[in-house]
């Protein structure tokens, strides 16, 4: 098992030159989104293998589809395991969505219905992933928006269960949770509560967009009060979890990042002193 400890962020082209300098940016490890060096050759991957030598890195992915009903994409996971031999990621994670049907990609990130047919199916799927890579694999919980008329269970126990039983880890996206809580009207500390600790081996934080009665994750703001209150709930309850802030869109210059990233760390500190009561924060 992997030691890999601390804050990280999304590694993004617009701050290649930041983290291959020799400045070496304030960040315990990056996290690479995996499809973006599965081309052989080519620019990004250059830059990968020089700011591999200062970094630690984690993979994460966007198109394993692990819920679909397609076969999986076998071409799809030798490329991400001979990635993965190459840069020797900490730990390699993925949805827990379907990104499309009959092989068409819908490009979003759908979420599952909370049944027992969808666990025994996404429980095989993971198995033969793992087998295949040779590891196991993280899956992070999605936002949603709509919900599934045929649900049998909340998708915290949908999330545990699984885990359980496909034997799994997983990345706990403190946003995704304060969305879907928001959009679907759940206590989001409920969802924190359900999740097996031990299993729990990442943490994503990122900001969301307000819509009157919902909200959307668009991961192009900072992260929000509300967001954080839940990740100082989740350290409490969770522990020192390795954490990284996830920036797709509207990317500030890399200093905001880590001034942001300084939050997480303060957030951290407190709440695992408030944890431990007698011990001075
Ligand atoms: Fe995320």
């Amino acid at each position: 098992m992997s030691s890999l400890q601390g804050f990280g962020l999304g590694l993004r082209a617009e701050h290649y030159a930041d983290f291959a300098g020799a400045r070496r940016p304030r960040v315990d490890w990056l996290e690479i989104v995996s499809e973006n060096y599965m081309v052989p050759g080519g620019r990004p991957l250059d830059w990968l293998e020089r700011i591999r030598r200062d970094f630690p890195v984690v993979m994460h992915g966007v198109s394993m589809s692990i819920g679909s009903t397609d076969p999986l994409d076998l071409d799809y996971l030798r490329g991400l395991k001979a990635l993965a031999d190459r840069v020797q990621p900490a730990w390699v994670s993925d949805h827990l969505c379907w990104t499309g049907v009959d092989h068409r990609n819908l490009h979003d990130l759908l979420p599952m219905p909370y049944t027992e047919a969808a666990l025994r199916h996404l429980v095989d799927r993971v198995g033969r992933v793992q087998d295949l890579l040779g590891r196991r694999l993280l899956l992070e919980n999605v936002s949603s928006y709509v919900a599934f008329a045929g649900d049998e269970m909340s998708e915290w126990d949908f999330v545990a269960e699984l885990a359980r039983r496909a034997d799994c880890e997983l990345l706990l996206d403190v946003n995704n949770v304060y969305v879907s809580s928001v959009n679907h009207g759940f206590d989001p500390r409920r969802y924190i509560d359900a999740i097996p600790a031990a299993r729990v081996r990442q943490i994503h934080l990122a900001g969301h967009e307000e819509h009157g009665d919902h909200l959307i994750d668009t991961h192009d703001h900072p992260v929000r009060d509300e967001v954080w209150s839940l990740y100082a709930y989740t350290t409490r309850r969770l522990g020192a979890v390795p954490a990284m802030i996830e920036r797709d869109d509207r990317i500030p210059p890399l200093d905001d990042l880590l001034a942001e990233l300084d939050v997480a760390r303060r957030v951290q500190a407190e709440a695992l002193a408030a944890a431990r009561p007698g011990v001075p924060a």
